[in-house]
């Protein structure tokens, strides 16, 4: 996968664009993208911002390395696009599949970066977690993407000051964490994370846009797990070590969490959700790098996480996490 990833970045900077031409309307405090989006990533991430945004009347570019992976791609959003249009048109399966198809004609799909950014107004990258992956492609789209635009990643723990490291004073402007929460078609909220280089309107261009596709933007620092995961983490380690602790069954952690607490799901099914491979990453991660967090120990490894990940059990992607699917 990253080897994958490594390659987008490398087609992107090898290439440049024909014409880069302002992306945003001519003023207003808080103006929305008026350029193409692009998606860079075809994941359960990347096609979810897409399908939003497509569903939302914007036009799209799902961008990934392979054909295969941006038929895969199209393959959720047409999943999740059915149950939306369920529910947005019962009874009438005529009027469904026009909704399927209509947001689906809105998403072209690219294997090629460059070309996929060439009138972006924004610029979305949900690739790997990986720094060096992320600062390459985004070395070769802001070598392509029109001057005006925002770049943004939907990175889950890196700092998005480290992924601009590379960019130019003027991109860093406009360089921004827009962090999304999946299943992103269902989760109402958008992380927009503001670095201390970003200036204002890009702030505010971002926080429209969050708008116009039907979310709602928490602006935040840039600081490791931003808001949501700077408190989903800790919840969820400290969960797995009441199980490492016997304190009681996986089960009945989560049971008592959704009824006693009223979370839409407990911590184990949540991790198994989110993927303990993820979950692994960034609490390592944060623990090896320090990085200014408060009671390091929060992050502390866990020999239950780590052997799990190291069966590749994880979670519901495997069939096999803390439990069984
Ligand atoms: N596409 C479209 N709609 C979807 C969907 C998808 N992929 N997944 C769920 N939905 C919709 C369903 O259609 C349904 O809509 P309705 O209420 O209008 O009928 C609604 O979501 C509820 O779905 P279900 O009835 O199938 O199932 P649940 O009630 O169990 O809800 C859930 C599923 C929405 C996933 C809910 O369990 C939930 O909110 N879980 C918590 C998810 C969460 O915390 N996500 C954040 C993870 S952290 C993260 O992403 C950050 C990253 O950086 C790690």
């Amino acid at each position: 996968m990253i080897a994958a990833a490594s390659a987008l970045a490398a087609k992107t900077a090898a290439l440049r664009p024909a014409a880069q031409r302002a992306a945003f309307s001519s003023s207003g405090a808080a103006r929305a993208v008026s350029g193409r989006i692009a998606v860079i990533g075809g994941g359960q991430m990347g096609s979810g911002i897409a399908q939003v945004a497509a569903t939302h009347k914007h036009d799209v570019t799902l961008v990934d390395v392979s054909q295969e992976a941006l038929e895969r791609g199209r393959g959720y959003m047409a999943k999740s696009l059915k149950r939306v249009a369920k529910k947005q048109f019962p009874e009438d399966a005529q009027a469904q599949g026009r909704f399927v198809d209509e947001v689906l004609g809105r998403v072209s799909l690219s294997t090629s970066p460059a070309a996929a950014v060439g009138d972006a107004g924004l610029v979305i990258e949900a690739v790997v977690e990986n720094i060096k992956v992320k600062q390459e492609l985004f070395a070769g789209l802001a070598a392509a993407a029109p001057e005006g635009a925002i770049l943004a990643s939907n990175t889950s723990s890196l700092p998005i000051a480290r992924i601009a490291e590379p960019l130019s004073a003027e991109r860093k402007r406009r360089f921004l964490g827009l962090h999304f929460f999946n299943p992103v078609p269902q989760m109402k909220l958008v992380e927009v994370v503001r670095t201390d280089a970003a200036d204002q309107q890009a702030v505010d261009d971002a926080v429209a846009f969050v708008k116009g596709i039907g979310k709602v933007p928490a602006v935040c620092k840039d600081t490791p797990g931003f808001i949501v995961n700077r408190l989903l983490l800790p919840y969820m380690m400290e969960a797995i070590r009441l199980l490492e602790r016997d304190v009681a069954s996986a089960q009945d952690i989560d049971t008592a969490m959704k009824l006693g607490a009223g979370y839409p799901m407990g911590p184990f099914q949540l991790c198994d959700y989110v993927g303990l491979d993820t979950i692994k990453f960034i609490v390592d991660g944060w623990h090896k790098e320090g990085q200014g967090l408060v009671g390091d120990k929060l992050f502390a490894p866990s020999a239950k996480l780590d052997e799990l990940v190291a069966k590749g059990h994880l979670g519901v992607k495997t069939g096999k996490g803390f439990y069984e699917y």
